[in-house]
């Protein structure tokens, strides 16, 4: 037994040993039986010794069964060590998107001018988003918006522009207002300037006697700051949206050229494309009609609105050149900002 003990590599051979020796039907046992044969002083003999032998024969099992265990500890102290003096891996931080500090940004332009923020929903109603806007359905102007309408809802859609922010605010609160609401847009667009989501910023005030000046002071102190450039001037073109009258469409002198077209060196600007102008987006003095639509006197309250395209503007004040990467989720480019 003791030989065959020797040889054994594992645990299992080892019981194995065990059992065919020691166990209850083991070859020692066969010894004591056979002890029935002997005479009395025989058995004594024979039956101390065996004793002993039993003992030691244990023990010796014992002992092989502690020499594998400690050998296979050093086999895992050997393959599956670890240092624990490594230093610990940093977890990957998230990184906010450019849009959304824009857009803290510019609320905290147009809150040192004493604005504050509306909200609105993303899903809105025909009603909020037309209707209420002088657009009704059968105006040509919806054509301008090429519009997600939700399916199996009754007249809802993706908000093609914030100006219904305008509406749901007047129709809870009385003038003086001012307010800006920003979020997302959704229209049919998609090339390299438009995109079937976008973010918009709409501003409102009305009050007694705000007129077209009070809306250029407004716009042209914030896209000074927007761009960080008091050298910023702006431009009113004429235009057409329902909810206005007068409209206009604002723009501002490029930032990178200021106005000239070209650089210091002469180079071209791209930008601009040369013209010196960015058109920045729509403007107007509320139209009284949209007034009336929620409970104003026209003839006492007069009010200006603008909406204009944040990423546009991100895109301008980062030299961003496709308004895809804005919302492709890339960190090599969200990083950079
Ligand atoms: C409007 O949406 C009007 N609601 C703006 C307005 C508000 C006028 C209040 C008068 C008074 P317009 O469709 O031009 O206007 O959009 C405004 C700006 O949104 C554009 O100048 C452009 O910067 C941005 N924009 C429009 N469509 C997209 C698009 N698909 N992707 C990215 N930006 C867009």
């Amino acid at each position: 037994m003791l030989a065959s003990l020797a040889k054994a590599f594992d645990q299992a051979a080892v019981r194995e040993i065990e059992v065919e020796y020691l166990g209850r039907s083991g070859k020692f046992n066969d010894i004591m039986k056979s002890l029935k044969d002997l005479s009395d002083e025989e058995k004594r003999t024979v039956g101390k010794l065996a004793n002993v032998s039993k003992i030691e024969l244990e023990a010796a099992v014992q002992n092989k069964y502690s020499m594998l265990e400690s050998a296979a500890f050093d086999v895992i102290a050997d393959t599956e060590w670890m240092d624990v003096t490594v230093p610990g891996k940093k977890p990957e931080l998230g990184h906010r998107h450019l849009i959304s500090k824009f857009i803290d940004d510019l609320e905290v332009i147009f809150g040192r001018m004493g604005f504050s923020v509306a909200e609105g929903p993303d899903v809105e109603t025909e009603h909020y988003n037309f209707d209420q806007l002088n657009m009704p359905s059968d105006h040509p102007s919806r054509d301008m918006q090429d519009t997600f309408w939700i399916k199996n809802l009754n007249r809802m859609v993706l908000r093609t522009q914030t100006s219904p922010v305008q509406i749901r605010h007047m129709e809870s609160h009385e003038p003086p207002i001012r307010i800006i609401g920003m979020g997302k847009t959704f229209r049919k667009d998609n090339d390299a300037t438009h995109s079937p989501m976008f973010h918009q910023i709409e501003g409102l005030m009305v009050d007694t006697d705000v007129s077209i000046a009070n809306l250029k002071a407004v716009l042209t102190h914030f896209l000074q700051q927007v761009f960080e450039d008091s050298s910023i001037k702006t431009r009113f073109r004429t235009s057409y949206f329902p909810f206005v009258e007068p409209g206009m469409e604002v723009d501002c002198t490029c930032p990178i050229c200021h106005g000239e077209g070209k650089l210091s060196d002469g180079v071209p600007c791209t930008l601009c494309k040369q013209c010196g102008w960015l058109e920045i987006g729509g403007a107007g003095m509320v139209h009284p009609k949209v007034l009336e639509n929620v409970g104003y006197d026209s003839n006492k309250y007069t009010g200006f609105a603008f909406g204009f395209g944040i990423d546009r503007m991100a895109m301008i004040k980062y030299r961003i050149n496709h308004l895809r990467l804005l919302f492709e989720n890339d960190l090599r480019f969200i990083t950079q900002f």
